[in-house]
C-alpha cells in the first residue's frame, strides 16, 4: 500500500470507502496526508455517490472488498466504469476475498492488493504484502518504487508464502464451508443479535457477492443480543478453539474485538457511522473441524 500510494504526488486526491481496515485508514490519514496526499472516504454502495465525490485532483479510488470487518461488497465492475470514465486508477484490497475467490484485474481494476500475511501465506506464519497489475507500466513503476524505497521481501517470508500458495484452492474451500456452518448457526442463535456475512440472500451486498466472488469467505463478524463491550469481550475470552488476535485467514480460526483492536486507530463516532459498534466481534474461520467451533462458540455464548 506504501508502494501504491508512492505513485502519487502532493496535492492527489484518492477517494475511499469510509468502511475501510484501520490499519489502511491509519496509514493513509496519519502518514500520507502529511505528505500532501488528500484522501475522502465515501459510501462505496452507491456508485453515483462515489461519482460525485470524484474531483479534478482525484487520481485514484482505493477499494476493500469485502471489507473488514463490516463485510460490505462493493461493485468492482461498476466502480471500474467510473474510474476509467474519469482516468483515474482503480486499486482493490483483495485481502479478505484471496485470487481464489475473486479476481478485481478482471473486472477493470488496475491494481490488486493482497495482504499475503492472510490467505495466500495462510499460516499466520509471515507478514508479506502483494501487488497484482496487468499493466507493463504500472508494474516497473511499481516495482522501481519497491526496490527504492524499501519494501523488498525476504527469502523466508517469500518462501513460506510459495509453498503456501500450493493449498489455497483446498484451504479457501474448507473457510468457505466452515465460515457458512458458522455464519448459519450464530444467525439462528437466540442470543445474538446481527451476523454480516455476505453469503446470506438478506444481506445488503448479496447479488453483488454472488456475481464477482466465486463463495463467500470465511470471515464473519456478528453482534450478540443487548451487548456492550464488555459482555462481546467476555465472549472471546470464553472461546478455547478460537485465538484472540488480531490477524485473519490462517488455517487456525481467530476472533477478535475491532473497536479495541483492528480499528481502535479510527476515531469512535466515525468507526460507529459504519457499524463497528463496541459490541462487535469479528470471526475468521479456520479450517477445524466446524462442529468443534460451533460447540466452542455454544459454550462462549452460553
Ligand atoms: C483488509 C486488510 N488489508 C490489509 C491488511 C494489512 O495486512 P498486513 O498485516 O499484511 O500488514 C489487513 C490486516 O489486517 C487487512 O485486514
Amino acid at each position: 500500500m506504501d508502494a501504491v500510494m508512492k505513485l502519487l504526488k502532493p496535492g492527489d486526491e484518492v477517494i475511499s470507502t469510509n468502511d475501510l481496515y484501520g490499519g489502511s485508514y491509519r496509514l493513509f490519514t496519519k502518514i500520507f496526508e502529511d505528505f500532501g496526499l488528500r484522501f475522502r472516504f465515501v459510501d462505496m454502495n452507491n456508485v453515483d455517490d462515489v461519482a460525485a465525490a470524484i474531483g479534478p485532483n482525484t487520481k485514484m479510488m482505493w477499494v476493500e472488498t469485502p471489507t473488514n470487518p463490516m463485510m460490505n461488497v462493493v461493485d468492482i465492475a461498476a466502480l471500474s466504469a467510473v474510474a476509467k470514465a474519469q482516468n483515474i486508477l482503480l486499486a482493490v484490497d483483495n485481502t479478505f476475498a484471496s485470487p481464489y475467490l475473486q479476481q478485481p484485474l478482471t473486472m477493470g481494476a488496475d491494481i490488486v492488493m493482497h495482504s499475503a500475511t492472510k490467505y495466500l501465506a495462510g499460516h499466520s506464519d509471515v507478514v508479506l504484502g502483494s501487488l497484482v497489475v496487468n499493466n507493463d507500466e504500472l508494474h516497473e513503476r511499481l516495482a522501481f518504487i519497491q526496490n527504492a524505497s524499501g519494501a523488498v521481501p525476504g527469502p523466508m517470508d517469500s518462501f513460506l508464502t510459495l509453498r503456501g500458495i500450493k493449498t489455497l484452492h483446498v484451504r479457501m474451500e474448507r473457510h468457505c464451508q466452515n465460515g457458512r456452518l458458522i455464519a448459519e448457526y450464530l444467525e439462528q442463535h437466540p442470543k445474538i443479535e446481527k451476523v454480516y456475512w455476505p453469503g446470506f440472500a438478506h444481506h445488503r451486498n448479496h447479488a453483488i457477492a454472488k456475481k464477482q466472488m466465486r463463495d463467500f469467505g470465511g470471515m464473519l463478524s456478528f453482534v450478540p443480543k443487548g451487548a456492550d463491550k464488555a459482555t462481546a469481550i467476555a465472549i472471546i475470552e470464553k472461546l478455547q478453539l478460537f485465538t484472540l488476535a488480531e490477524s485473519l485467514g490462517g488455517v487456525e480460526s481467530l476472533a477478535g474485538h475491532p473497536a479495541s483492536m483492528t480499528h481502535a486507530s479510527i476515531p469512535k463516532t466515525v468507526r460507529e457511522e459504519s457499524g463497528v459498534v463496541d459490541a462487535l466481534i469479528r470471526l475468521s474461520v479456520g479450517i477445524e473441524d466446524a462442529q468443534d467451533l460451533i460447540d466452542d462458540l455454544e459454550h462462549a455464548i452460553g
